[in-house]
């Protein structure tokens, strides 16, 4: 069963959820510090369950309070996805570029991703996915590979590296506005699209009823 759901428009405005999923140890939450706290910390605490952080972003004139949400990479805390699925609004499927093993992950992240996707929905929904670390030397996985299966399923491909802070901002800001872009419903009424009747000006002809 599927228990994905939209918020109501009027919560929506302002707040959206990005989702970090993939393998443990790629840097989900690296990259959640890195955006939301400007920090790297080379000390691995795996995530228990699932995190998130808080920030206000002002972007293309409007501010939004964007929750990232960090999420477990281990099997054992899988069955909380459902739970941590709902509500979002874009997810990033993270992998190590260091890392085949968590390349090939990306199949079963993505599958589970669209298992919980709105029928309907998987063609609007923001994917990207992150290939992360490439500060280091001892690439598995190619730039060119990463960006195929990202092209075959749909998603726009990153890479960072949470540790020297590449293109970490890019990918959040990217994210922001891929969401902004599925929602269609104004920010605020449009006035001038609400026709006030008032008298007309002095002088004006008055329209005569046709009753
Ligand atoms: P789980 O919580 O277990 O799912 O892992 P995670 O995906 O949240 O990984 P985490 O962010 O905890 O990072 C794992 C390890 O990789 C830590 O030691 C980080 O310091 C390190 N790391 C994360 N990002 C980078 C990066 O861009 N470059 C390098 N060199 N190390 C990184
Ligand atoms: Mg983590």
């Amino acid at each position: 069963m599927r228990f994905w759901r939209r918020r109501p428009p009027m919560f929506r405005r302002s707040h959206l959820k990005i989702l970090l999923i993939g393998n443990s140890g790629v840097g989900k939450s690296a990259l959640m510090n890195q955006y939301v706290n400007n920090r790297f910390s080379s000390r691995y605490r795996a995530t228990i369950g699932a995190d998130f952080l808080s920030k206000e972003v002002h972007i293309d004139g409007r501010t939004m309070t964007v929750q990232i949400w960090d999420t477990a990479g281990t099997e054992r805390f899988q069955a909380l996805g459902t739970a941590l699925y709902r509500g979002s609004d874009c997810c990033l499927l993270v992998f190590d570029v260091t890392s085949s093993n968590s390349f090939e992950a990306l199949e079963k992240w993505h599958r589970q991703l669209q298992w919980q996707i709105e029928p309907g929905e998987e063609a609007t929904f923001p994917v990207a996915v992150i290939g992360n670390k490439t500060d280091l030397k001892n690439r598995e996985v190619t730039s060119e590979e990463a960006e195929e299966w990202s092209k075959l399923h749909d998603a726009n491909y990153f890479e960072t590296s949470a540790k020297a802070a590449t293109n970490v901002q890019d990918v959040f800001e990217w994210a922001i506005r891929a969401v902004l872009k599925t929602r269609k419903a104004p920010e605020q009424p449009q006035l001038d699209s609400v026709h006030l009747e008032t008298n007309p000006p002095e002088g004006a002809p008055r329209q005569k009823c046709s009753c």
